[in-house]
């Protein structure tokens, strides 16, 4: 999760003089879990992300159907997190619908639709394993879910899931976190950031050799201070060419890519690049004839 930066919020207290046996005790009662990504992060998942405007997101996401002419009534989104996007007003005038492979994202995501009011529309599924009977105009994974695919056969089943998900001429749109990102603002970043619930760290780091950006979690609830959980989330980083040949296997169209929230082209100099893929109107059926 290659979230925009927020300033270090908490300064390092020195210990007082003599304290250090007591600094020893306490040290040692610590407890560490390790978690898998977002069962714990769940949690402060909203906290984590308050510096993003999802209002704008969604009105950006609507740009970009309109300057596709698309005309859509319905949406899902495939990596919903805790469904900040899907509940955005912008969208009031869509069916949406949100999934995600975390149960705990997707818990918050309900919980949250309860609190407004909506009708709750989230399920748990994974982005590569993803299948649904009713059929959607557009399909959206956003904020850098798409690098969660670690592997090219966990792209290729994702697109193939979308693609039987979409109505003839419905798109998807999903945006990747850059090369150039990892390397010039995810490199040796540490933030920490604290609440009146919790203080949590994110140490993060980029392995060029593998193309794996790396973003570790310490987490802390103020309720049980002595419990650490820690979640070590993997992402792979992949050129727009890389991204383009898994496209071209497929019989999506790529309506175009952008730089960050314009609608001017991205290139590998972007930090983040949308991509609009359009199924087909018709299935292009291959046929073989037989001459007698
Ligand atoms: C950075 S968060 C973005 C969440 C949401 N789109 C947002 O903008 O707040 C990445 C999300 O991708 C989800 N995710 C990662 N791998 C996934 C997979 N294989 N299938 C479905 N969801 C996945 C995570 O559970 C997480 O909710």
């Amino acid at each position: 999760m290659e979230t925009g930066g927020k300033a270090e919020s908490t300064a390092r207290r020195p210990f007082d003089q003599g304290s250090a046996g007591l600094f020893i005790v306490l040290k040692l009662a610590k407890k560490e879990q390790e978690s898998a990504p977002y069962s714990i992060l769940a949690q402060i998942y909203d906290f984590v992300m308050d510096h993003v405007d999802y209002a704008a997101w969604a009105a950006y996401i609507a740009r970009l159907l309109s300057h596709h002419q698309v005309t859509a009534q319905s949406l899902v989104d495939i990596s919903c997190g805790t469904g900040s996007f899907c509940l955005s007003t912008a969208l009031n005038k869509l069916q949406v619908y949100g999934c995600d492979g975390s149960s705990e994202m997707v818990r918050q995501a309900i919980c949250k639709a309860a609190k407004k009011r909506r009708r709750s529309l989230f399920w748990c599924a994974d982005m590569a394993a993803f299948a649904s009977r009713r059929r959607f105009d557009c399909v959206v994974s956003l904020y850098d879910s798409m690098n969660y695919l670690l592997e090219e056969s966990q792209w290729r089943q994702c697109l193939l899931r979308v693609e039987e998900a979409l109505e003839p001429g419905g798109v998807f749109i999903f945006d990747v976190s850059t090369l150039r990102n990892s390397r010039d603002f995810f490199n040796r970043f540490v933030q920490k950031e604290q609440n009146q619930q919790v203080v949590y760290r994110r140490k993060s780091y980029f392995e060029e050799r593998q193309k794996i950006q790396h973003n570790e979690f310490a987490i802390t609830f103020r309720n049980n201070p002595q419990q650490i959980y820690h979640e070590h989330h993997r992402q792979r980083i992949r050129s727009l060419a890389e991204i383009e040949e898994l496209i071209e296997e497929t019989p999506f169209a790529i309506l175009g890519q952008y730089n960050g929230f314009s609608l001017q082209a991205g290139s590998d100099q972007s930090e983040r690049v949308h991509f609009v893929l359009q199924k087909p109107q018709e299935r292009t059926v291959k046929t073989s004839t037989s001459r007698a």
